[in-house]
């Protein structure tokens, strides 16, 4: 976390991404991205939920162990599921240590202005990110996934949470489903970087889901997406591909067998099969 606020002293962009399993989050990790959120989203872009209530504490640490074994550079930061620190604090911190105990996450995300909280996780020693305005975790208390922000009452409002957030601990804001004026007077005022999805430019990084940007999510893109690859079509020509090759004995080739040396070939072709034990031959 510490590097993340040295890159806003030196104004370089942080790049995140989030990731939930080995093979991607290598390959996020190898391409240079410098923070791998296991998000809660993977409810519902790896498990197929309609929102990110369901998962588990864990699910989420399964999933956050597969990344710590693959990431080497990247900051591993772990969503904590709905339900995991909606209760007392002295159980918001213990779940939080499971994810840096068990999982070998070196932070955790929380949503909303749960100021105490985050004081609490960072006496506990666990650097912490918050996640302000769209909040996916309150779906339901929002009515839908709106914009938030949008009345000189609720701006005011999300920029006295995230200082609040800031001076109780936060090591970064995750600032999403907002106005690019509001992200930018929040990052103006704050000493900690602020990360936007759907912020606008002025924030200190950004982040975005893996499967939008390679469009993998079978649900059409918010606005603030921008997509860099067809990962689907690729994977839906490969197996198309794969499946015809098999029906039509095209696949595996001669060259993708094993084979006997010609000398156990000859002896096991002209010998007669043993008899098996238990089985009369007859
Ligand atoms: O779970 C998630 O993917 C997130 C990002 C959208 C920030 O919280």
């Amino acid at each position: 976390m510490p590097a993340l606020a040295g890159m806003k002293r030196q104004g370089k962009p942080i790049t995140a991404l989030t990731a939930y399993d080995y093979a991607t989050s290598r390959l996020v990790d190898e391409a240079g991205i410098d923070m791998i959120l296991v998000g809660d989203s993977l409810a519902m872009v790896v498990l197929g939920h309609d929102n990110t209530l369901a998962v588990t504490v864990d699910e989420m640490l399964h999933h956050t162990r597969a990344v710590r074994r693959a990431v080497r550079r990247a900051l591993v930061v772990a969503d904590m599921p709905f339900g995991s620190y909606h209760g007392s604090l002295a159980e918001g911190v213990a779940n939080a240590v499971r994810f840096i105990k068990e999982a070998g996450a070196e932070a955790v995300k929380i949503e909303g202005p749960r100021v105490e909280l985050v004081r609490a996780l960072a006496e506990a020693e666990i650097p912490v990110v918050g996640h302000l305005g769209l909040t996916p975790q309150s779906v339901h208390k929002m009515g839908g996934y709106r914009v938030q922000a949008k009345t000189t009452e609720t701006a005011l409002q999300l920029r006295s949470n995230a200082e609040a957030l800031a001076e109780a601990g936060a090591g970064a804001i995750v600032l999403e489903g907002v106005p690019r004026e509001v992200a930018a007077l929040i990052t103006a005022d704050l000493e900690i970087p602020t990360i936007g999805i759907g912020a606008g430019p002025e924030c200190d990084g950004q982040i975005l889901v893996f499967h939008d940007i390679l469009n993998m999510t079978f649900a059409p893109h918010a606005k603030f997406v921008r997509q860099y690859a067809d990962v689907s079509a690729v994977i839906r020509e490969a197996v198309e591909q794969y499946r015809e090759d098999v029906e039509h004995r095209a696949f595996p080739s001669d060259e993708e067998s094993y084979h006997l040396p010609a000398a156990v070939r000859d002896a096991v072709e002209t010998a007669e099969a043993p008899a098996v034990a238990g089985i009369r031959q007859v």
